[in-house]
């Protein structure tokens, strides 16, 4: 398989002779998920977006975002991140062997995405603030420096990201709506610009945790807060880009509470056998919350891999859950009939 820039190079601004840094992104599973159709008695698919190199969807941006930096000549990159751009920039910076710097909000991000950013040679910048004013900084930062800033305000991340939204109109032909969980509404923007440079229109339904909806309450929110941290956002930089892709696709941008949000998240893994992070269960809540309308075919975007945070997994299956998830672990001692009353008991 081939990276987006090489699948799509004729829909993205690339050239022949421009350099490629790729990890061989994209091209993601699209499944069905027949428990949730069953439910809402709808066709049900996921894009599975956690099957990226790094574990999440900024990957299908990145290799356009750090691409068109080397063809820029330049030689840091930067970013303000929840954690999931911060591992997918350190690791696109790594493979085309340019400095990166991540800025994430101090002890509010998966030990998942902390490790990658670390492992992969970035250097981490835990700021004492949380991401909105990560960002803000970060824009100040990089008018003063020549690095190049790879957050989804950078056009080549969205021209990447819309790449998704080809692969699902290539593999199904049409759908009737879009589940996607928004933070900064980079991502639901990226969607909406790829269904239409093609022509499509699915209804765009975009979720929001309830602790931080500035898209649904229509103001900042100052202090974002929900167990989903990667979108833990109150000023989102796409924020008319996402509300007109909504309106001109006659969709909506509705909350999801985060007991909704871990609902979902045990029932995609115990009862369809897909682990995501806590923010991507936020598409599958909204749909579960507010059911399918007319719509027949319905895609929920699965944005990362739950192994980006197995501490909320652990705490989450400890705590059990509606869907009957067996809740902690079972000590043994080393003899049979111990093992047997352990397994059967
Ligand atoms: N899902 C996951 C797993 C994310 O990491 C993000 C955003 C979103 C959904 C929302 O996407 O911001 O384009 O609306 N993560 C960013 C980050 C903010 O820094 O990793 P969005």
């Amino acid at each position: 398989m081939t990276g987006v820039i090489e699948r799509y190079r004729e829909e993205l601004p690339f050239g022949a002779d421009d350099p490629i840094v790729s990890l061989e992104e994209g091209s993601t599973p699209l499944v069905p998920a027949p428990a949730l159709s069953a439910i809402v008695d709808a066709e049900v698919l996921l894009k599975l977006e956690g099957a990226n190199p790094t574990g999440s969807f900024k990957d299908r941006g990145m290799t356009c975002a750090v691409s068109a930096a080397m063809r820029e000549g330049a030689h840091a990159v930067i970013c303000a991140s929840t954690g999931n751009t911060a591992a997918s920039a350190a690791a696109y910076a790594a493979r085309a062997g340019l400095t990166a710097g991540v800025i994430v909000p101090e002890g509010k991000i998966a030990t998942g995405k902390l490790a990658q950013a670390l492992i992969h040679g970035a250097r981490v910048v835990a700021l004492r603030g949380n991401f909105d004013q990560a960002l803000a900084l970060v824009r100040e930062l990089v008018e003063r420096h020549p690095i190049a800033l790879v957050n989804s305000v950078n056009k080549f991340r969205l021209e990447g990201q819309k790449t998704a939204a080809f692969e699902l109109l290539d593999e199904l032909g049409e759908l009737d709506a879009l589940c996607i969980p928004v933070g900064n509404a980079g991502n639901i923007t990226a969607y909406w610009q790829g269904f239409h440079e093609r022509g499509a229109a699915p209804r765009m339904l975009g979720f929001q945790a309830e602790g931080a909806a500035p898209l649904v309450s229509g103001h900042p929110v100052e202090e974002p807060e929900t167990i989903a941290s990667a979108i833990r956002i109150g000023r989102p930089a796409r924020w008319e880009e996402a509300i007109s892709a909504t309106v001109d696709s006659r969709g909506e941008i509705r909350a999801v509470s985060d007991q909704e949000i871990l609902d979902a998240y045990r029932m995609l893994a115990a009862g369809e056998g897909v682990f995501c992070e806590p923010a991507s269960a936020a598409s599958v809540a909204g749909l579960l919350r507010y059911g399918a309308d007319s719509a027949r075919r319905v895609v929920c975007v699965i944005t990362g891999h739950g192994l980006k945070d197995p501490q909320t997994a652990i705490d989450s299956a400890a705590a059990g859950g509606p869907v009957g998830v067996a809740g902690g672990i079972v000590s043994c001692e080393a003899e049979l009939g111990a093992l047997e009353q352990a397994v059967l008991g």
